[in-house]
């Protein structure tokens, strides 16, 4: 493709912006830390990039928390914007700009943007009906009421279905509303309110969908709410904390947060242009001329970022993104990333344990890389850290430089062999290609394979054996060496900054590696060099359990609150994964069967381990997705409801459970011979996890 990365036009990476209303956490961090390497990682393929966001301050998310803490929105969420932007370099996430919602840039520009809106006649006013609270004497604006999704039925706050289908709520709908302030009931009352005139949007994003980049999730899930019709979308609110709306009619109307919030990612631009100059960066060529704006989001913002969004932009005469990433989910040790449950691993905790933030910043990437769910544990971090970075990274890069060193002073003076200059070449095409498929798996796996392949080769070659009878060819061979370990560091630089950089400073390297391209992975590093030390450190068992009973204690001393009936309701309220895979509560759980079955009647149910090897669409059908499943003996093709769950490119290859006598169906024309296991609101599928081969039999 021409249009591939780096392109001749400036890229501008955004995240989505935190809300200032809480501590940090692995959840976020995966979001930030993931926007951080692709960022990185387009600027060794040589492209101009700036890496934007800033603190998301109004709204109710912020305006809740700062009540029940007693103080002004504006102090309670200018705390937290400071620790955040604290906190964000310590794990290596360097932003060109990070800036908040509340200053007078993005002020300015979404006061700017919405008269332009107005102006071009996609803002009109309507009265609705808005939740009221006749106790507390207010209008309940998004997370002041509660309710129920009338999509899905789940529980809802009054702006968005949290628990369930994910979908935004505009004013008024929630059914069954109820005030979070007192906890009565509300009433709907009439109140004129802007609208922005989202449904005359309906075909523009149609094909705005058809061309957008990015992980698929972010394509599917809106292709079908547009098919299900567009509504236009309220902009304002009745509070006082937000931006005032700029327009005849609004006097005591706030905008509705997600209308300022993103508009940050282009104040967070045009101030980061305004610190280097136009002649370095120029923002209103990314954001109104041409430009590649890639947007990275938790899933849970879909909606906004691939409608609301782009509806704007369009609307306003400004750019289309050109990718939107969504991250996915986050556990903890298999469970759901809960606050209120204190089942987080927090920002500021990891630091203290002492860890090293590119441990994590590996451990994110090359597990959830922007799109798969990641789940943590501290013995999968450990397994991580000491095979991939110590076992093979690290021990990879102390051999050959200290064995360069103890022979040769440093780089011995030759040149590359041919086999090996070609396979870091492979390497830089990997790493290129990962970038732009927007994997930031497969971009760990090209730096991490290139270490395992020198590992192979240093211990192929036997260089030890070869210094005293043939001493050019133990030459050849550590020069070989000393190339893979610097080009390791060219690819492994976005996801691991600080020891990229360590790495650079042994080989004798000048400067930045974070400047470095990844062409330079093929420049000889300087003659001499000092004795190398150790980078990685491995983690011990010990240090693990210790790890495990504190997050246990935690965990349970959290609970130990809840049942005092302490804070049940102060679940706050973070930005993407937060919350979402939690545990489910036993209230919305199916009830346990009571009639009991025999062992023979399960005997009956032949359930297979099969693993997929295609996944498809369904033409015509919109959750229906057509899989071959092997399962030893043959392979089977089923239909599941998986469409809008999953993203079936990523299917292929992984393992299954399969109902393999399950009467067959027909499904849309197709037929289905057996049936996929899965739990769960998101149609988690059922695998195994350990050495359970592909045929055998569940019992
Ligand atoms: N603060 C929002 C959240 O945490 C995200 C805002 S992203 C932006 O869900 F697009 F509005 F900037
Ligand atoms: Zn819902």
């Amino acid at each position: 493709m021409s249009n591939d990365f780096p392109t001749e036009t400036p890229a501008v990476v955004t995240c989505g912006l935190p809300y200032a209303n809480g501590d940090l956490h692995v959840g976020h961090l995966r979001t930030y830390v993931g926007g951080d390497a692709f960022a990185r990682a387009l600027e060794t393929l040589g492209q101009e990039t700036a890496y934007v966001s800033g603190s998301d301050m109004h709204g109710t998310p912020v305006a809740v928390n700062a009540e029940q803490e007693g103080v002004e929105p504006e102090d309670f969420a200018l705390e937290w914007h400071d620790q955040y932007e604290e906190t964000f370099p310590k794990f290596n996430v360097e932003f060109d700009n990070y800036g908040h919602t509340h200053d007078e840039t993005n002020t300015e520009l979404t006061q700017e943007i919405v008269r332009t809106l107005d102006e071009e006649g996609y803002v009109y006013e309507k009265e609705i009906q808005v939740a009221y609270d006749p106790d507390a004497d207010q209008y309940l604006p998004d997370r002041y009421v509660e309710g129920t999704c009338p999509y899905c039925g789940e529980k809802a706050r009054g702006d968005e279905c949290d628990e369930g289908c994910q979908r935004h709520l505009e004013p008024g709908e929630v059914e069954d509303p109820r005030s979070t302030i007192t906890g009565n009931d509300a009433e709907y009352r009439e109140r004129a309110h802007k609208f922005f005139a989202v449904s005359e949007f309906a075909d523009y994003l149609t094909e705005f969908l058809d061309g957008l980049e990015g992980t698929s999730n972010a394509r599917n899930q809106p292709r079908q709410w547009i098919e299900d019709g567009l509504q236009d979308w309220c902009i304002t609110r009745d509070m006082d904390w937000g931006i005032d709306y700029p327009g005849e009619g609004g006097e005591d109307l706030v905008l509705y947060v997600w209308v300022d919030a993103p508009i940050e990612y282009i104040a967070s631009t045009k101030q980061y242009t305004e610190r280097v100059g136009r002649d370095e960066y120029d923002w209103e060529q990314v954001w109104k001329d041409e430009g590649e704006i890639v947007h990275i989001i938790g899933r849970d913002i879909i909606q906004h970022h691939t409608i609301f969004w782009p509806a704007m932009l369009e609307g306003a005469g400004y750019n289309a993104p050109r990718a939107v990433a969504a991250t996915g989910f986050i556990t903890i040790n298999g469970k759901g990333l809960s606050t209120s449950r204190n089942r987080a691993i927090w920002a500021k905790e990891y630091l203290e344990e002492g860890f090293h933030p590119d441990l994590l910043r590996y451990y994110l990437t090359t597990t959830g890389g922007l799109q798969q769910d990641v789940d943590f544990s501290w013995d999968a971090f450990q397994e991580k850290v000491n095979g991939e970075l110590v076992g093979t990274v690290g021990n990879f890069w102390y051999r050959s430089l200290l064995f360069a060193y103890r022979n040769y002073e440093g780089t011995p003076d030759t040149d590359v062999s041919e086999d090996v200059q070609e396979r870091i070449e492979g390497a830089i095409g990997q790493t290129r290609e990962a970038v732009n498929d927007y994997d930031l798996r497969e971009l760990g796996r090209a730096a991490t394979q290139l270490a395992q392949f020198g590992n192979e080769y240093i211990q192929r070659n036997e260089p030890w054996k070869l210094t005293d009878d043939e001493p050019e060819r133990a030459a050849q061979v550590i020069r070989d060496c000393v190339q893979i370990a610097k080009a390791v560091g060219v690819l492994l630089e976005p996801i691991a900054p600080d020891k990229a950089q360590a790495l650079w400073e042994q080989l004798g390297e000048d400067g930045a590696v974070a400047d470095a391209h990844l062409e330079d992975a093929l420049e000889a590093p300087p003659r001499n060099f000092d004795e190398p030390g150790e980078l990685f450190e491995k983690i011990e068992d010990d240090r693990v359990d210790e790890l495990n009973e504190k997050l246990a204690e935690r965990v349970a001393a959290a609970s130990d609150d809840e049942d005092d009936g302490a804070d049940a309701e102060t679940e706050s309220d973070d930005t993407a994964a937060d919350e979402a895979g939690s545990m489910a509560d036993t209230d919305d759980l199916e009830p346990l069967a009571d009639e009991r079955i025999e062992f023979e009647d399960f005997q009956d149910v032949d359930i297979r381990v099969g693993r997929i090897e295609s996944a498809e669409g369904i033409e015509g059908a919109d959750d229906l997705a057509r899989l071959e499943v092997d399962i030893g003996f043959e392979t089977r093709q089923v239909v599941a409801g998986i469409k809008q769950l999953h993203d079936l490119e990523e299917l292929p290859g992984e393992k299954c459970i399969l109902l393999a006598n399950m009467a067959k169906a027909e499904l849309f024309g197709v037929e289905s011979n057996g049936m996929i296991l899965a739990a769960g609101e998101e149609a988690d599928l059922l695998t195994t996890h350990g050495d359970a081969e592909v045929g055998e039999k569940v019992r």
